[in-house]
């Protein structure tokens, strides 16, 4: 078959994201037969564990994550057999031996780093020091890279020491989502939207990410980390620059990141003068979601009292090109909104001249609004003539609403790091983030929260269950614009 045969080994097995995503993840990859016959996993940690123990506990995982007509019995007794543990201190070299015996030099070898990236260098230089690295090995990393440039360049520093740039990884799982690649099809597959997708034709993009859910008993690492860099600095950075990048000459890795890297380069720095004009930091309050009350940052588990971190960002970014000058990107998003939902709103410039004021007096513009999850889909506000008879012409705003779901006859949307995870198997980098775009992203960002700090922009508090405060409204309203609901 055209799968190629490599070995995945997952540091950090039993950690959370191995549970919540990347175990699931591979087992669906089995179920949908893309995993080689011969393709091992094998699981590293340091708790000491039997081989059946270790299965149960692969077991309780699917059992939890996979639904269960998913869990079909001979898939999964083929995943175990091909599942493996190995239990490793990662400091001690004799280790990375026993991890040696585990895997073949014949096959390629994967190994994806799901720890704290404070462990990366030494994990590094264990797998090199019993010749684990050749060529054709990759190493896959997840974020955070760093808490700012300077520390993501360390991190980035170390692993270089043992692989290329081209064996590296980086993890930004928003680019193995389904409805974020389909940004690559509505731009460069359709016309209609290729010849308008610049200032002459685009007054200004949106693009939000909400959550419902607050910091889900991780406050001291989200603490540290706060919305700007735990959202901003990837995932929202990255959708930013698929859809205002220029044309990539190929659909390949190379090509893609160049223009990517393009677009980090131009945006405009956030910094003391403009800070306070361009950027909203809220933090949440208790309130209800739905009908759910909830407590506010400060009351949830392990919450230090007197944090000003903040759980909602709201910004207004320029991009200073030839494409975009004049177009504002603006950005938000936050923990405890009223629902879950990323999406990507472009509006379009008005008419330059009303013929229809007899009946209406306003031409509202039109809109693309690209559904990034959930209910994943593409919008396009229009406005239309009411059927009837009579001389003056009675207009409507409409929507052509094409949902994947429907139009893709219930088509399955795999979780992204099923994609990402089957792409780094096989060798093909292009959805994972190249070493100058996460330092060109801290390097923006770094100057965001510099700002912050000199101005002395402490959140502003919003109720659990709002879309964030109110000076995130009046980001817009001092532009005439208002965030679309
Ligand atoms: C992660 C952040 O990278 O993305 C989390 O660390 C956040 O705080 C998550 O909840 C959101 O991902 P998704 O796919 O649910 O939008």
């Amino acid at each position: 078959d055209s799968l190629q045969r490599s070995d995945l080994v997952l540091f950090g097995v039993l950690g959370d994201l191995s549970r919540r995503k990347l175990i699931p993840a591979l087992f669906q990859l089995d179920r949908s037969g893309l995993l080689h016959q011969e393709s091992k996993i094998i699981g590293v940690a340091r708790e000491e564990l039997s081989a059946s123990q270790f299965e149960e506990r692969v077991k309780d995982t699917l059992q939890t994550f996979v639904s269960n007509d998913e869990l079909v019995d001979d898939v999964l007794a083929r995943f175990c057999k091909r599942f493996h543990y190995v239990e490793m201190d990662f400091s001690q070299d004799e280790a990375y031996q026993a991890l040696k015996a585990s895997t073949s030099d014949e096959v390629d070898r994967v190994f994806y780093l799901a720890t704290p990236p404070s462990l990366y260098a030494t994990i590094c230089a264990g797998l090199s020091r019993q010749s684990l690295i050749h060529d054709s090995t990759r190493v896959i990393l997840e974020k955070p890279i760093g808490h700012n440039l300077a520390s993501s360049q360390t991190i980035n520093q170390a692993v270089a020491q043992y692989f290329q740039e081209s064996q590296i990884y980086r993890i930004d799982h928003y680019l193995g989502k389904e409805t974020v690649l389909n940004l690559l099809a509505l731009r460069f597959a359709n016309a209609l939207f290729a010849s308008n997708w610049d200032n002459s034709a685009i007054d200004h993009i949106q693009i939000t990410a909400a959550e419902k859910v607050g910091v889900e008993g991780r406050w001291s690492y989200y603490d540290d980390a706060g919305q700007l860099r735990d959202m901003v600095q990837n995932h929202l950075l990255q959708v930013l620059s698929l859809i205002a990048m220029e044309p990539p000459s190929r659909l390949d890795a190379e090509s893609i990141r160049e223009e990517k890297l393009k677009v980090l380069k131009a945006l405009r720095p956030i910094d003391t003068s403009n800070c306070k004009d361009v950027s909203v930091r809220g933090q949440y309050q208790g309130g209800f979601i739905g009908e759910q009350k909830v407590p506010g940052y400060l009351q949830e588990e392990g919450a230090r009292e007197n944090s000003d971190t903040e759980t909602f960002v709201a910004l207004k970014v320029n991009i200073d090109n030839w494409r975009w000058s004049g177009v504002p990107f603006y950005l938000r998003t936050g923990k405890r909104m009223p629902e879950k939902r990323s999406e990507v709103v472009i509006t379009f410039k008005k008419q330059p001249h009303n013929i229809f004021s007899d009946t209406t007096a306003d031409l509202q513009p039109n809109k693309l609004v690209i559904r990034l999850q959930p209910d994943e889909g593409v919008e396009v506000q229009m406005l239309n003539k009411i059927p009837g008879l009579g001389k003056q012409m009675h207009l409507k705003a409409t929507t052509l609403d094409l949902s994947f779901d429907e139009t893709f006859e219930k088509k399955r949307i795999a979780d992204a790091y099923e994609r990402l995870m089957l792409e780094a198997m096989q060798g093909n980098q292009y959805l994972f983030v190249h070493r100058d775009e996460v330092e060109y992203a801290w390097r923006w960002v770094d100057g965001i929260l510099a700002a912050w700090e000199q101005n002395e922009q402490p959140p502003k508090p919003y109720h659990a269950g709002t879309w964030g405060p109110v000076s995130a409204v009046s980001l817009l309203a001092h532009d005439g614009r208002q965030w679309d609901e």
